[in-house]
């Protein structure tokens, strides 16, 4: 789409609200034309929430020493792939902290067995893991990888996310990105949107940045402040003069997610659990109506849930699988939409001369 990154900018300055709602009618019809009315459904399974690093922001950080940690065996895994095929889902995405108790032949084997067993699409969202591993899991028919890079600011970025040993302190989600996308995997990435720092300039490269890394996926929600972490405590940067911090409010969540629409016209964009935790009434429809074409439920088993605390008050921690994919369902119904079947992957159309 033809939005420039000035454009894109100006979009996110845009104060007249029924200029506004254009850009979120426009998102609407793209996201109609590209992708169409199917809503596809991926299983989330939380897989462990043992996490090595210590990022700034995130309620699983490795120092947050309040949180029951834990980590599922391959048969609870294997359940809740099996209810994945149950509830008729194309896709079940296996994330976690950066856990390096999962072992990369551990895991492929649970992959293998899934492609062996069921028709399932395999998302991997497991953190900032080697080649060597990444490549395994690929081998063993992993399809699509998750990897938020959280801000196209270096500045940013670094002092949010402290770097792994013998790490040097830098941004290497994208590099990792675009190693995964020559492996052969689907690529998603994303942002937090009104991370304390983040300028609505820099929020606009971000967007662009989608673009640039034609991307497969693309996940975004606000950012909610964790009182475990260091940034859920701490004042906003002073920014440089000129520049405005970027509001974590859900208003500002959907301009992101139907700009991201207008540039990634033909991604896999999902209406996220955060937004759902903003607006418990109507986040989901909202996202859905604005740009995004995908929703993630939880499939983890409720006695774990309450202990994948990335930020508080998730939403839906008290529901059975069924019970959540049924009101999903009946959500997605009344909208006048309908569940997707199949993997869903990213359909890619023939762009004209
Ligand atoms: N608020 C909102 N989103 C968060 N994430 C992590 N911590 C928070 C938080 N406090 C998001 C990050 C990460 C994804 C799994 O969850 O973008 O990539």
């Amino acid at each position: 789409m033809p939005l420039s990154e000035k454009e894109i900018l100006q979009w996110l300055q845009e104060t007249d609200e029924a200029r506004i709602q254009e850009l979120y009618d426009a998102a609407d019809r793209v996201r109609r034309e590209y992708v169409g009315d199917a809503v596809h459904f991926r299983g989330r399974i939380e897989v462990s929430n043992i996490c090595s690093r210590q990022c700034g922001y995130c309620g699983i950080r490795a120092s947050n020493d309040t949180l029951r940690r834990y980590r599922l065996t391959r048969e609870e895994i294997l359940v809740c792939v099996a209810q994945a095929v149950k509830l008729g889902y194309g896709t079940v995405v296996m994330q976690a902290g950066e856990d390096y108790g999962i072992e990369a032949p551990w895991m492929a084997e649970i992959i293998r067995t899934v492609k062996r067993e069921t028709p399932l699409a395999v998302t991997l969202s497991l953190g900032e893991r080697s080649d060597e591993e990444l490549q395994t899991w690929r081998k063993a028919g992993a399809d699509r990888y998750l990897l938020r890079f959280e801000t196209s600011d270096p500045e940013l970025y670094v002092s949010i996310h402290p770097p792994a040993p013998g790490q040097t302190p830098n941004n290497h989600r994208i590099e990792q990105l675009i190693r995964l996308r020559d492996m052969g995997y689907e690529i998603g990435s994303g942002v937090m949107v009104g991370i304390p720092g983040q300028t609505l300039r820099s929020l606009a490269r971000d967007i662009a940045l989608f673009r640039a890394l034609n991307l497969d996926m693309l996940g975004v929600g606000p950012y909610l402040p964790h009182p475990e972490t260091p940034l859920g405590s701490r004042s906003v940067r002073p920014l440089p003069p000129g520049e405005v911090q970027v509001s974590n409010a859900e208003e500002m969540t959907y301009r992101v997610v139907a700009l991201t629409r207008m540039v990634c016209p033909e991604a896999n964009i999902p209406s996220t659990t955060a937004l759902a935790t903003l607006n418990a009434a109507h986040g989901r429809e909202l996202g859905l109506q604005r740009g995004a074409n995908v929703i993630m439920p939880n499939l983890t088993p409720a006695c774990y849930r309450p202990y994948y605390e990335i930020y508080p008050a998730k939403v839906c921690i008290g529901e059975t699988s069924e019970q959540h994919f049924e009101k999903l369902r009946k959500r997605v119904e009344a909208m006048g939409r309908r569940v997707g079947t199949g993997p869903g992957g990213r359909t890619r159309r023939v762009s004209s001369p």
